[in-house]
């Protein structure tokens, strides 16, 4: 990380990287805002891009190249089979990782589709410092169960503990105890714990799992697709990482694995994914789907031309001027919110900024879709599109009940190397705004609630006629403005 020192005694986060190409945005007045999120069902998934001003959906697939990155999509070399493009991937990820077998797959949840297959058997569990959407769809769609048992702490909104995405040690000796070895498909650890808020674990947390599983015989597979935020956050917060280098945590990270996959559309900056191993007989039972489902062995399924990106971006990411930049920004838009007393989980994580919608909207039950409202509220006073992580997240039981999610959060993802600094006073300003005027944003129901990750299609409405209340309100505070 740049250490510069303000002479004014702030400190603001610089980038350190300059911008050379761009994209226009727009911004639409709020009337039109309005109508854009009545016709994509109040599920910002369903916005076009055309309609949003600041893209906060996401980090996946949107962070921006670097230059070095751009240059060696042109050298990228189109065969099928044997591609030299593939082999300077297969060298990046055998340097970042020490991992002696690369099998390449199109995204993340393509990995976890093969993975699944491979591993979990109808009535196995899989134990977990928490689930990704995604990660749990594969494995209940083959009879597998998830078992979250992440550190009580992973729970408390507000909290200071810097590892928030650790993993209950003696809940998982506990159920090793009770399953038994045979009972468990195998024991999944997350890199920066995407839905509780991008909250890392220690390498510390992680070897002892890793000691635990192997002691036991049971595989463990680390899910690396937001393993640069962790990188950041060990290196900062964890006393024995101190003198490592982001290269050395990075290598002893995946040493306590069996197995690694990522999301490429995160994990260095491109798109694709691919998972690494060390060992000879997971590697080949994995091979064997890889051209069955994703292509064959030396593309799977991803263009050659992201394939060069992504092992450009591999050594990127053992850069600590690159992977800080995230954080830091993340941080400060936090610290921010803080000072308005916006509810936001702390302490700050990877990925994004998330608000903490029960606390924001106390009065609008979770059934109601705490988060859901918020996202939609959001995008309706700024143009800035969130995305729901709480509630609607979820599937139903099979019985058709609802579980209600451990938190109703909405994720402000700043896709590294995307935004300015002037870009996040605004939306902080925004934010602000909405916090004092809470009052006016009510609950959502469904349209259309499809049955498989709801979220990404599902249509909704508004209870009531909270959100014309709102527009009014913003109108008679903001005039003209936009
Ligand atoms: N694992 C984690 C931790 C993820 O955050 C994601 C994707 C995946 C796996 C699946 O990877 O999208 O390439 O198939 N997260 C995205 C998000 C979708 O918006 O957080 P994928």
């Amino acid at each position: 990380m740049a250490n510069i020192k303000f002479f004014s005694g702030k400190t603001t986060p610089i980038e350190m990287h300059r911008v050379r190409i761009i994209q226009k945005l727009n911004l639409l007045p709020i009337d039109q805002r309005w109508k854009a999120v009545k016709q994509a069902g109040n599920n910002t998934f369903l916005l076009k891009n055309d309609d949003v001003f600041l893209d906060m959906l996401t980090d996946s697939g949107v962070n921006a190249m670097s230059n070095d990155q751009l240059a060696a999509m042109s050298q990228a070399d189109d065969s099928y089979a044997g591609s030299a493009t593939f082999y300077r991937l297969e060298k990046a990820l055998k340097h970042v990782f020490g991992t002696e077998h690369f099998l390449p797959a199109h995204q993340g949840r393509a990995c976890e589709h093969i993975l699944s297959k491979v591993f979990v058997k109808p009535g196995q569990v899989v134990p977990m410092n928490y689930h990704f959407t995604t990660s749990k769809a594969h494995i209940t769609v083959l009879g597998g169960e998830i078992l979250e048992i992440p550190v009580a702490e992973a729970f408390n909104i507000t909290s200071t503990c810097p590892f928030k995405g650790n993993l209950d040690i003696d809940a998982l000796k506990k159920v090793i105890a009770e399953r038994g070895k045979e009972g468990i498909a195998y024991v999944r650890m997350e890199a920066g714990t995407n839905l509780i808020g991008g909250q890392p674990f220690s390498l510390e947390n992680l070897r002892e799992v890793s000691k635990i599983c192997r002691k036991n015989g049971i595989p463990l597979v680390q899910d690396i697709s937001l393993l640069s935020d962790n990188l950041h956050f060990c290196k900062q917060r964890e006393a024995a990482c101190k003198n490592m280098s982001i290269h050395e945590i990075a290598l002893a990270m995946a040493e306590a694995s069996d197995i690694i996959y990522f999301s490429g559309r995160k994990l260095g900056f491109a798109r694709g994914g691919g998972i690494c191993t060390n060992s000879k007989q997971y590697y080949l039972n994995i091979r064997e789907l890889i051209p069955l489902y994703e292509g064959f062995l030396t593309y799977g399924g991803m263009s050659v031309r992201e394939m060069e990106a992504l092992a450009v971006g591999m050594y990127e990411t053992l850069d600590e001027d690159v992977i800080s930049q995230g954080p830091q920004f993340i941080e400060y838009m936090t610290n921010e919110l803080v000072k308005h007393n916006v509810p936001v989980v702390t302490p700050p994580g990877g990925l994004g900024c998330h608000l903490d919608a029960r606390t924001f909207l106390p009065h609008v039950p979770q059934p109601q879709y705490t988060a859901g409202a918020l996202a939609s509220a959001l995008y309706i006073i700024s143009g800035v599109r969130g995305m729901e992580r709480g509630t609607l997240s979820e599937q139903r039981n099979e019985d058709g009940t609802e579980p209600l999610a451990h938190m109703e959060l909405v994720r402000l993802a700043l896709p590294r190397r995307v935004f300015t600094m002037s870009q996040i006073v605004y939306a902080v300003d925004r934010l602000n705004w909405l916090y004092q005027n809470r009052d006016l944003v009510g609950g959502l129901k469904w349209l259309d609630e499809p049955k498989i990750l709801r979220f990404f299609y599902g249509t909704l409405e508004p209870i009531g006629d909270w959100q014309e209340k709102l527009v009014a309100k913003f109108k008679a505070d903001f005039g003209d403005s936009l």
